[in-house]
């Protein structure tokens, strides 16, 4: 069986969820405490042993190439102050030289497209896909038990969570075909269904181990919901040819495409962290006890 060895970033979305700050900033590059949302799942990816990087992106998104770039100016005045922390922080986070690749998803045509704008770079074996607004927060990566489990169900892998059975309509939905290893085997993908039509509450959440066969069904693949190219529809041609499993990822996971995501993010990361926790858990404690809604106070009087 081909190791996983490489991952397709799509960040070539346009973010509107988060307007007006994504005109100007791509919603990867916001920050969750100090760093950009990308950073967690680019480490996230490297936990997995994954070791290339390939980055679908976009008009106006060259500051996530140069995030990933080293900084001449930067690291030359640190050396001179003699900041030893922040240069060894900065060592960190650049990847190898060669193991980061770059390609443009010319228009936003969809998830679907943004995946099989990589089908040169990733060629003809299986690759983790991660995207790149959920971020996920446990002591071993996501991405890490979907390759462990890879490694004894082959085939095509997703990651999933729970949520309200109320709410399936909101989620792209798996069914459950029992258990293989830490996860179980997929005998069903509906996307949308009303509760009553849902096989489970089970949801796919935003980390992927495909096949290369995606990308012939990506090629010829017609436009589907809100008019742009699915990577759910294909999953579901896919699914026709070739096994699917599903891995239950026990820590939390946040939408920091969404407002309401992107604040819980930075309270959970945050509040993980040694460093602050303390002064921050105080601080939220007395913001919730004095801060009322904006306006509120001047329309009762
Ligand atoms: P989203 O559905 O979150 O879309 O895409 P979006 O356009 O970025 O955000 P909103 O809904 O307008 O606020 C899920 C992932 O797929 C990528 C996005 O960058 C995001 O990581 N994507 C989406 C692409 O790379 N290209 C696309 O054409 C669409």
């Amino acid at each position: 069986m081909h190791k996983v060895r490489k991952a397709v970033f799509p960040v070539a979305g346009l973010g509107t969820r988060f307007l007006p700050a994504t005109k100007a900033i791509p919603k990867e590059m916001l920050t969750v405490v100090d760093r950009p949302v990308i950073q967690y799942v680019v480490d996230e990816a490297r936990q997995a042993g994954i070791e290339h990087l390939i980055f679908v992106t976009g008009r106006n998104k060259g500051v996530i190439e140069d995030y990933f770039d080293i900084q001449v100016e930067l690291v030359n005045t640190l050396t001179e102050r003699g900041k030893k922390t922040e240069l060894s922080l900065l060592e960190g986070l650049q990847p190898q030289p060669g193991t980061a690749s770059f390609t443009r998803q010319q228009a936003p045509l969809g998830l679907g497209h943004a995946v099989w704008c990589a089908r040169d770079l990733v060629g003809p074996e299986p690759f983790a896909l991660l995207l790149p607004d959920m971020i996920m927060q446990s002591e071993r990566g996501c991405l890490a038990s979907m390759v462990e489990l890879y490694e004894k169900t082959g085939g095509n892998l997703v990651s999933v969570e729970q949520c309200d059975p109320a709410e399936t309509n909101k989620y792209g939905i798996v069914g459950h075909g029992g258990a293989v290893g830490s996860g179980f085997r997929i005998d069903g993908m509906v996307e949308k269904p009303e509760p009553k039509d849902a096989p489970s509450n089970y949801f796919i959440t935003g980390r992927y181990i495909l096949q290369p066969e995606i990308f012939d069904i990506l090629e010829t693949q017609e436009k589907g919901a809100g008019n742009e190219i699915q990577l759910t529809d294909g999953m579901l041609k896919l699914a026709e040819k070739q096994e699917f499993f599903a891995y239950p990822f026990q820590g939390r996971t946040f939408d920091c495409g969404s407002k309401e995501g992107f604040i819980r993010a930075n309270v959970a990361f945050a509040l993980w962290r040694q460093d602050i926790r303390g002064k921050v858990f105080d601080d939220l404690h007395k913001l919730m006890a004095t801060v009322e809604p904006y306006g509120e106070r001047s329309a009762a009087e």
